[in-house]
């Protein structure tokens, strides 16, 4: 890891362990991006930018701008000057003029990474990581723009953010301002984003870049199920070992664009931020706007390198607390179980049997609080239940607890429904425009939570009950879209400021209930999966990654979250079937074989289950166990893909020291006359020896990785059939 400015050749060089950064300075003052890719030297590449190599020999024909404005590869282009590409900052002034033009001013290089006000972000020590900050500033509008770069010294990610500054004497208004813009030289690309809806998240969407945009979006005030603030573009024929990609993910929670301009030159510009659309901040005389980090990653190693650079930076980098790197409790959540229908004995009946057969922790869900006997009511009203709950929450998580159990509780902080208490004494508390009739989605609104007294309120609730026994995860959960844009505290030209606003109250909450409640596991949840996104996973090491608990359907869903998400953070649990979304039926094991590879629990009422099924908890606990470290820790690998094969997924994970395994394959349908699969392991040694108990077979890594396994169909009869395999190596 290093940054160097040249003088010589007024560029920065910013070097990760296997990549290279470089950025030039042309007629002193416009910033250029020259390269991104696999490490090199330090050289005079000024040439990539296509002005002269020499840098006192800068010739941009300053009587005719436009031409050079439009074509100049810009490190971050502006909106108004003439430059027609899709721009990364747009300002107007107070006499409505669209424009700006910043130019270099000066620079630092430092070691460590500062933290973004208020904002998630990736983290390091001055030991691990060091910055470049570059100042550029417009003097007509007296903008000042920081645009900030951190290496690290483990990982290949860069992470990078920017600042706008009001340095005049008059507000300005942020139209648009993108965190990352890169410039990609001529070439052909395919492009990735993730795209979905509730019940089936994140599924992997891979096409031809084209000219013109390419966008992946959220509006809906979350980063929704329908996309995820990610984007990725690679040649053509990148697949999990080999190809150049070039990956952005946006550390945020809110509404975000993830785009490709694919330009007329065949250059494309790649772009990640804060949705433009319903947002323009005011910027008053010495205020600062802090745009979301994002996460650049290059990888020569095709997307499977890409996916091993991003779990690790999160890992290390990014997700916090007492779980960090640490197994989470196998945990029973009650709601598949019962929905709202449950009482204190039904818990504590549901507890003693898991308790009996090693599941470490109860996680009671929505359904405990005020009237709410069904999904129309009570939100907002965070007072237990004492007709369901005898003796409240004390009593039954003393109960819990005295069977060896922690307890854990649902939350949905963030609603009110039309129908509840709270909603009764402060209508006004709902997020509103004044004489339109407010939308329910799911039978509730969104609290306004950027307004002090209703935050306050909100936390208040939050911490009296997690103060009122021992409650040791919180299942934060969020219903619907915020619609209907108003905020009493929030005069007209400050209305474009409301999501963004919005979002940095949900940080302030979560940042607040972390660092106030340490030891407790926080989970975030938003109908399934529909705020899994790396800001919250800066809050809570794991996310409930879908309310589709079919296992198979969770292998597509869990197939493009692990794109780039941790393992350790992909919540997943062993649900009843028929399951209750697909009506599909498969096999217990292979429920437990698919979970395993996330955070691993159980959704079900167990006091219902087979005794055949409940003998096999015990082992797939035993085998969570056994196997979590290397979950958690180890590096994945994507062998095989029922979402594109339609017929067997496999994938491994490999202890980073390959000394240890664990393949996980899982026939999906099954095959008449098929006499068995081959799969080509890989991340093993080559050189080592290797054993394989399930077919007590010894090979070579090389052997595994190129001839592959031969295996022959255990599943003979049935689809759905599954195993998890370990392999060790022989010492
Ligand atoms: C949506 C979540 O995704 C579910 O797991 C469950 O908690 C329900 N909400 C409860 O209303």
């Amino acid at each position: 890891m290093s940054i160097q400015y040249c003088e010589k050749c007024m560029s920065f060089f910013l070097h990760t362990p296997n990549t290279t950064y470089v950025i030039g300075i042309v007629n002193g003052k416009y910033l250029g991006h020259i390269y991104y890719g696999k490490k090199i030297q330090n050289q005079n590449l000024r040439h990539l930018m296509g002005v002269k190599a020499d840098p006192s020999a800068d010739n941009i024909n300053p009587g005719d701008t436009g031409i050079f404005y439009d074509n100049f590869p810009f490190e971050y282009n502006f909106r108004g000057i003439g430059d027609f590409r899709e721009c990364a900052l747009d300002v107007h002034t107070m006499q409505g003029h669209h424009g700006a033009l910043c130019e270099y001013r000066s620079h630092r290089i430092f070691k460590g990474k500062p933290t973004l006000k208020s904002l998630p972000a990736t983290f390091g020590s001055v030991a691990e990581c060091e910055t470049l900050e570059i100042e550029l500033f417009d003097p007509v509008i007296s903008l000042t723009l920081t645009l900030s770069y951190t290496v690290f010294a483990d990982n290949d990610a860069i992470c990078r953010h920017v600042r706008v500054r009001n340095s005049g004497s008059e507000p300005v208004y942020l139209d648009r301002v993108l965190s990352a813009h890169l410039y990609l030289p001529e070439n052909a690309y395919d492009v990735i984003t993730l795209h979905g809806s509730w019940g089936r998240e994140r599924g992997i969407c891979r096409r031809p870049v084209s000219y013109g945009i390419s966008r992946a979006y959220s509006s809906r005030g979350v980063s929704s199920h329908q996309a995820q603030p990610f984007i990725a573009v690679m040649s053509p024929n990148t697949d999990q070992a080999s190809g150049e990609v070039y990956a952005m993910n946006l550390v945020y929670s809110g509404n975000f664009i993830a785009q490709t301009d694919g330009l007329v030159n065949d250059d494309v510009i790649l772009q990640i931020g804060i949705n433009p659309d319903d947002f323009c901040w005011k910027l008053e005389p010495g205020e600062y706007f802090t745009a979301p980090e994002a996460v650049m990653v290059y990888s020569a190693q095709g997307l499977g390198g890409m996916t091993r650079t991003f779990h690790d930076l999160y890992r290390k980098h990014l997700i916090r607390g007492k779980y960090k790197d640490c197994k989470r409790p196998v945990l029973l959540n009650n709601w598949e179980a019962t929905y709202f229908d449950f009482n204190t004995e039904k818990l504590l009946d549901i507890a003693r049997s898991a308790s009996q057969r090693g599941i470490e922790m109860l996680v009671m869900d929505d359904g405990w609080f005020g009237n709410r006997f069904d999904d129309h009511r009570a939100l907002g009203d965070w007072v237990v239940n004492e007709e369901k709950l005898p003796g409240g929450l004390p009593y039954l998580v003393s109960e819990v607890n005295k069977l060896g159990m922690k307890f854990g509780i649902w939350f949905e902080p963030e609603m009110v429904c039309p129908d509840s208490d709270l909603f009764r004494a402060h209508p006004d508390w709902a997020i509103q425009v004044p004489n339109r009739t407010n939308t329910t989605l799911r039978w509730q609104y969104v609290l306004d939570i950027t307004r002090p007294e209703v935050l306050e309120y909100v936390w208040n609730r939050l911490y009296s009950v997690l103060s009122s026994a021992n409650i040791e995860y919180v299942k934060w959960d969020m219903n619907r879209a915020l619609t209907n844009i108003g905020s009493q505290d929030l005069p007209a030209d400050r209305i474009g400021e409301f999501y963004h606003r919005y979002t940095l109250a949900v940080y302030e909450l979560q940042g607040r209930l972390t660092s106030e409640f340490t030891e407790l596991l926080l989970e975030n949840c938003s109908s399934g999966g529909g705020r899994f996104d790396p800001g919250m996973l800066y809050y809570s090491p794991q996310i409930w990654c879908s309310d589709d608990t079919d296992a198979i359907e969770r292998l597509k869903i869990q197939e493009g979250t692990a794109l780039f998400y941790p393992l350790s953070s992909i919540g997943a649990h062993v649900s009843v079937c028929p399951n209750h979304l697909t009506g599909r039926s498969v096999p217990f094991e292979t429920r437990g074989h698919i979970a395993m590879l996330g955070t691993f629990g159980y959704e079900l009422d167990i006091t219902k289950l087979s005794e055949e099924d409940l003998e096999m908890i015990p082992k797939q606990v035993e085998m969570y166990h056994e196997s979590n470290d290397l979950v958690r820790g180890g590096d994945y690998y994507r062998l095989a893909s029922y979402a594109e094969n339609h017929f067997v997924d496999a994938y491994m994970v490999v202890s980073k020291d390959k000394s240890r395994a664990l393949l996980t394959m899982v026939a999906v349908t099954y095959r008449i006359n098929h006499r068995a699969f081959l799969l080509r392991l890989q991340g093993l040694d080559p050189i080592a020896n290797y054993y394989i108990p399930a077919m007590d077979s010894h090979f070579t890594g090389d052997a595994l990785m190129n001839a592959g396994i031969f295996i022959p169909s255990p599943w003979a009869g049935g689809d759905y059939r599954s195993f998890v395999w370990k392999i060790e190596r022989e010492d």
